[in-house]
Order: C-alpha cells, then sequence, then structure tokens
C-alpha cells in the first residue's frame, strides 16, 4: 500500500458536511474548515481537517500554494450528453417567435435529435460522450449522470447505453447511465404496437444483463407520456429493481405526482409545478431537480426552487445539457444564475450540486468531503467561497482531483 497523501493547506475547505438533505440553508449553517487539508489513500478520503493536525511522519505531502478553496467534486444529476448532431437551427427558431409545434412540424425537436442520433455509430456517439465529459471535468464536474433516449427503438436504446458504458471506461469522470426510452412517442411506431410494451419486455431484460443501467426515466408531458400511460413502464421498472426519475411538471403538472407515486429518487424540471405540486414534493422522499440550462435554453421560467426548499423540499441543480432545450451545458454558470433568480444562499446553491445532487443519484459515497468518501474534489483560486457563485461560472477551477489523482 502506497504511503497515503495529504494535500493542502486550503484558505478554506468546504466539506458540505452536517448539512440536512431537505429545506433551506443558511450560509451560517456551512462548516468552512481555515487551513484545511484532505488525506488520501487507494482513491479514497482517510481524512477531513486542519492540515496542519493531519501532518506526521507517515505521510506524503502535496502543498497547495496561494490562496485557494477546496469543494467536493461537482455532481451533475441531469444530462443528455449522448447524442448525434446540432439543434441549432431549433434556437433560431425559437428565437424567431415559431412554436414548440412549428419547430416540430419543420423537423425540429426531440425526434430531430433521434434522426441524427441514430445515424452515429457507437464509436461516435463515445467520442461525443468523453469529449463533453472533458469539458465538464475542467469545470470541476466529476460525476455526470447520462441518459439515452435519443435511440427510441430497442437496438437505438441499446446502442446508446452501451456508448455510455464505454465511455466511462474512458473518461476520468464517473458516468451514472440513465434509461430514457419513454422520452417522446417514436413517430415511426405505428399506433397499433405498444412501443412501450416492447420496451418492457425487450429492452429492460437486456439492461438488466448487460448491467447498462439501474435507473430509468420518462418524460411525462402532454407531447410524451400521460401520467395514466407510463404507469406500466415504472411499475415495471420498479418491479426489477430499476431506480426511478422523472421529466416531471416542464410545461404541464401530472408528472410531479406519478414522481412521489412511485417513490422516485427524483422529479427534475417542475417549471410548471404549482403550490400543489410543491408540498407533495416537500412532503415525499423524491429530491426535486431544477434544471436552470433548460430555462436558459427554452426563455422560459425558472424551477421554483426557493419555494420548494422553503416547503422543506430537497434541491439538486443539475445542467441538463442536451442539443435542444440546454445546450450550454456549464452547471456552475447556471446554477449562480439560478441562485440570483431565485434567491438562494451560496450554501443552498453549492449542496444542490454537491451533497444533494449526489443524493439525487443515491451515490452515498460522493458529493461531500469525508472519511470513506470518493477523493473527489475541486479546488479554486481564491480565499472566499462566496467569489465561485459571485462570478456566475467564469472563476474557473485551479484543480480538480478524481479519485485521489489529480486530472486538472
Ligand atoms: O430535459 N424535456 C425533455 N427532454 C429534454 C429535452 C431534450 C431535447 O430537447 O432534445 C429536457 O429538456
Ligand atoms: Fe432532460
Amino acid at each position: 500500500m502506497n504511503r497515503p497523501l495529504l494535500i493542502g493547506p486550503f484558505t478554506q475547505l468546504l466539506p458540505m458536511t452536517g448539512l440536512p438533505l431537505k429545506g433551506a440553508l443558511k450560509d451560517e449553517q456551512l462548516h468552512i474548515i481555515e487551513n484545511g487539508g484532505i488525506l488520501v489513500s487507494e482513491g479514497k478520503i482517510l481524512k477531513v481537517g486542519v492540515f496542519d493536525e493531519l501532518k506526521s511522519d507517515d505521510v506524503d505531502i502535496q502543498h497547495i500554494e496561494g490562496q485557494k478553496v477546496c469543494l467536493p467534486g461537482f455532481v451533475d444529476s441531469h444530462t443528455h450528453i449522448c447524442f448525434g448532431g446540432t439543434r441549432a437551427r431549433d434556437y433560431a427558431y425559437r428565437n424567431a417567435g415559431k412554436t414548440y409545434l412549428e419547430i416540430a412540424k419543420a423537423g425540429g425537436g426531440i425526434w430531430d435529435t433521434v434522426t441524427q442520433t441514430r445515424k452515429a455509430s457507437q464509436e461516435e456517439l463515445v467520442k461525443g460522450i468523453v469529449s463533453r465529459s472533458k469539458k465538464h471535468l475542467k469545470n470541476g464536474i466529476t460525476t455526470i449522470e447520462v441518459k439515452s433516449g435519443y435511440g427510441l427503438s430497442v437496438d437505438e436504446e441499446l446502442k446508446m447505453l452501451r456508448a455510455i458504458k464505454r465511455a466511462n471506461k474512458t473518461t476520468n469522470a464517473s458516468l451514472v447511465p440513465t434509461c430514457l426510452a419513454a422520452h417522446m412517442k417514436p413517430k415511426d411506431w405505428s399506433e397499433d404496437n405498444d412501443y412501450l410494451d416492447t420496451i418492457i419486455n425487450e429492452l429492460f431484460p437486456i439492461i438488466k444483463t448487460e448491467n447498462l443501467a439501474n435507473r430509468v426515466d420518462a418524460f411525462v408531458e402532454e407531447s410524451a407520456f400521460s401520467p395514466e400511460e407510463i404507469k406500466p413502464y415504472f411499475k415495471k421498472a420498479k418491479e426489477m429493481g430499476f431506480d426511478i426519475t422523472v421529466h416531471a411538471d416542464q410545461f404541464t403538472t401530472g408528472g410531479s405526482q406519478v414522481a412521489v407515486d412511485f417513490d422516485a429518487v427524483s422529479a427534475d424540471h417542475l417549471e410548471a409545478s404549482t403550490e400543489k405540486e410543491i408540498q407533495l414534493l416537500a412532503k415525499s422522499n423524491t429530491i426535486a431537480t431544477a434544471l436552470p440550462g433548460a430555462s436558459i435554453g427554452l426563455g422560459c421560467a425558472y424551477t421554483p426552487a426557493r419555494k420548494i426548499l422553503d416547503a422543506g423540499g430537497a434541491l439538486s441543480i443539475a445542467s441538463d445539457h442536451n442539443p435542444g432545450s440546454a445546450p450550454m451545458g456549464d452547471l456552475l454558470t447556471q446554477a449562480s444564475i439560478l441562485g440570483t433568480f431565485e434567491k438562494l444562499s451560496n450554501t443552498e446553491v453549492l449542496a444542490g450540486i454537491t451533497s444533494r445532487a449526489a443524493a439525487a443519484l443515491r451515490l452515498a459515497d460522493r458529493g461531500k468531503l469525508e472519511t470513506g468518501a470518493v477523493a473527489d474534489f475541486v479546488v479554486f483560486p481564491t480565499d472566499n467561497y462566496q467569489e465561485i457563485t459571485y462570478h456566475q461560472g467564469q472563476l474557473k477551477p485551479h484543480m480538480v482531483w478524481k479519485k485521489g489523482e489529480q486530472i486538472h
């Protein structure tokens, strides 16, 4: 066994520990270790504390020069970074005032990306995921959830999920795959055949056998699947032991009720949620995930994050990085901007992309800097953590560590 490595001192070390999973958070609750250090061995954290107190003859030391703030590696709990092509035309159409329906009629929308993704080889999809992950890693995101959902047939969904699995072996980021075979009703599927039945009976078992994902997602929306239509899909997924997550209440309500009924790990989007849905989520175990990148990409309302937190809900913040509604893909920029519009404390924003985001993926070993956690952390060139959201994504990490290795 190699000797443990002590890294530090950091002017401020934010372990993100000791915070409740649910409800509003004040900056006074943020635990800050001044002149902190992290003791790492075999890719895991042995101890977090004051640098001078962790020093001993039994450890090697990597000295950190200058003023630095260290946090857990960021977790992006909702992305669609496996795709082919672009949707720049949709963006221009939207900004010219065209409606969702007009754009879909002109050949745009999710189906356009399905067509372009089907044309891509598995190899090309792997390359795309790895290059997008690289960008995320530079920005301090060390764990990235990645959805399928642009295949919409058994074979094409498998191509995507296998590409995500392969990319996970190449990239330094940890990728968490999710099956989103119910992203929309595939246009090449006749009314008589039940697409969801085929997914349930043919795709789900292969996903299990090949260990391609342990999470299942659906877009519950008027333009995709109604709460009634999606029930058999989630019922079967749950019986097979998949975690459930839902694209909910993006334009119309209904999805968050489905999420709570199926005890989903998260309900994501929620831009259209009203007081009723906010209360429902707050009382449940389901984590609410805000996707400010989609609000910015579509030019529509933000998730009512303040109200969700004040009602006692848990709030994760994710990028939703995808070619259609959220092409920017910069989590820290988006989370910081959500903070300004929704009046979130720094602690709420930072927990939303660390500890609470990890909980949305049911990952107990990250999102916090504590003994036993994976040694994923990000270091910013500043002496004050408040500078991080203040610069709205323009203060870039000075270093990024993944599994105890400095990768940036
Ligand atoms: O999360 N809302 C549904 N799905 C994606 C959009 C995908 C797309 O437009 O390609 C989302 O925003
Ligand atoms: Fe999404």
